[in-house]
């Protein structure tokens, strides 16, 4: 499969790359940036290292070389400070998504490719895409709160001392300030959080606050996420690769889960090959999911003051 990746010579791009190169799963990547040298020059460093790693064929492109993508995924974008929130993102990220929207539809994009939105304010840009490209909807999804999980998840094991890949507490709704901390089903390997005595308020609060505000956290240590988000986006290009057929935590435009339409957040969701491939109600605690439609209200505004 060949994957390109908008925004390839930024942080969260090349990261993206550099995950994609040592999981080995797609065929090819491509990095296509405004900033052409930027591309190149991690392209070639990624090249540099395709000996000891993967047989991919990895390169620096344009729009015109990208449109036989099977999967694009979208990570240009402006970062925002730490005491901003993603959604105050919108005024400065929507014409810029609009414009590589547009030249993909100009370059002719594949009608079955999947399109994978990772720039913020991630939700807003999925509901945007999924509407301008015309694409199906299932074939437009967007990382959603899989960073989160990955986050949420990671701290609990370093907190309990287990062995973090054993442990899975997913964040659902919205990847921002409204996103929902899903305690109900937390487990490790299979045993529900619930049952350990170390499972408090106090541990549930500090766990989650620190999840929460762990962009912001990151953007004041070191300018931004790469790493984490790169595996995490990985993760999701190989359920579709593979039709693993995994469930996660990603961005779609809703059908009515949870009562919630006509906006995209994050649910239970099965991603394969085709993209979304079902939304799962799993049963969540009330106030879980009150959380849930408080995400949506919270997108729904500004969704309005972009017309998405
Ligand atoms: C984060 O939470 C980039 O929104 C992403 O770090």
């Amino acid at each position: 499969m060949k994957t390109t990746i908008i925004g390839g010579g930024g942080r969260v791009g090349s990261c993206a790359a550099f995950a994609l190169q040592c999981g080995g799963v797609v065929a090819e990547i491509q990095l296509l940036d405004a900033n052409r040298d930027m591309a190149e020059g991690e392209a070639l460093d990624l090249l540099h290292g395709s000996a000891f790693s993967s047989d991919q064929l990895i390169y620096a492109g344009d729009y015109e070389r990208a449109a036989d993508s099977d999967i694009f995924v979208i990570t240009a974008g402006l970062r925002r400070q730490p005491d901003e929130s993603r959604l105050d993102l919108i005024n400065r990220n929507v014409s810029l998504f609009n414009q590589i929207l547009d030249s993909l539809l100009a370059a002719g994009m594949k009608r079955d490719a999947i399109v994978f939105v990772v720039s913020n304010p991630v939700d807003i840009l999925t509901q945007i895409a999924t509407r301008r490209l015309g694409l199906p909807w299932r074939q437009v999804l967007g990382l959603g709160t899989q960073l989160d999980t990955s986050r949420f998840s990671s701290f609990i094991a370093e907190e309990l001392q287990l062995a973090p890949t054993q442990v899975r507490a997913l964040i659902l709704g919205e990847h921002g300030d409204s996103m929902v901390p899903i305690w109900s089903s937390a487990a490790v390997n299979g045993l529900p959080l619930e049952g350990l005595p170390e499972f408090t308020p106090n541990f549930q609060n500090r766990i989650f606050a620190r999840t929460r505000g762990s962009g912001a956290e990151v953007i004041k240590k070191k300018g931004g996420a790469g790493w984490a988000v790169g595996i995490t986006i990985r993760d999701t290009i190989n359920a579709i690769a593979l039709d693993q057929k995994r469930l996660q935590p990603v961005s779609s435009l809703q059908q009515g889960s949870y009562g919630i339409r006509n906006v995209c957040l994050s649910v239970p969701t099965v991603v394969g090959r085709r993209g979304v491939l079902d939304q799962i109600e799993i049963k969540l605690w009330p106030k879980e999911q009150l959380g849930l439609q408080n995400s949506a209200k919270a997108l729904n505004e500004p969704l309005r003051k972009v017309g998405g």
